[in-house]
């Protein structure tokens, strides 16, 4: 599959100005909920961590963090087959205020999974944070409790996103545009 040559090839949906603002509406909103009460947060690699970066510094709140890793799409040319947990959680969540940190939530396919994964460790609660949610895309009916921006169906890259592994240091999330039959081969379902 041909990649476009440079980033002037795809086209903005979000400039880095718009998501910064979002990001700190995001963190004043999650620090009034929080308010008094230690958080951790689960950054999902490895497309949050851009995200995640920016948001622990909007919060006001006394802040832990860990990461999970895990991968739903293989190289992002074709399904893996599989759900594959890259990286474990490096400590216990029991009895934590979790809240899960994602880039995108599209299927959520991932979503499900994570919540089953980790509610059966006993945090005190669990909620999760989405940059970018795609509505349009879902299968399994959840929700993400915070939301920066609802997307149409397009294949998005940047801010953490990446097209087979490229593309995740661009400042602004932009459109990828794909043919049919090459939006297809990324999709292809992993049985879950
Ligand atoms: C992306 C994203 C979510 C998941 C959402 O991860 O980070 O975890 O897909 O898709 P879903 O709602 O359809 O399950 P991806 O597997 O592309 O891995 P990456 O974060 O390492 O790029």
């Amino acid at each position: 599959m041909s990649l476009p040559q440079s980033e002037n090839q795809l086209e903005i949906l979000l400039d880095a100005e718009k998501i910064q603002r979002r990001v700190k509406e995001l963190g004043a909103e999650i620090t009034a909920e929080y308010r008094g009460r230690p958080l951790h947060l689960i950054g999902i690699l490895k497309g949050s961590w851009v995200f995640l970066a920016d948001l622990i510094r909007a919060l006001d709140l006394e802040v832990t963090v860990d990461f999970l890793g895990f991968t739903s799409y293989g190289d992002g040319q074709s399904s893996s087959g599989q759900v594959k947990i890259t990286k474990d959680l490096d400590s216990s969540i029991e009895g934590l205020d979790v809240l899960v940190v994602e880039d995108i939530l599209d299927t959520g396919h991932t979503f499900q999974y994570l919540r089953g994964l980790l509610s059966r460790r006993k945090p005190k609660s669990l909620k999760v944070v989405t940059l970018l949610d795609k509505p349009l895309r879902r299968i399994n009916p959840v929700t993400a409790d915070y939301v920066g921006f609802t997307i149409p169906d397009a294949f998005v890259v940047g801010y953490g996103l990446d097209f087979a592994q490229k593309f995740r240091g661009l400042p602004e999330v932009r459109v990828l545009h794909l043919t049919p039959e090459q939006l297809a081969e990324v999709r292809a379902p992993a049985p879950r």
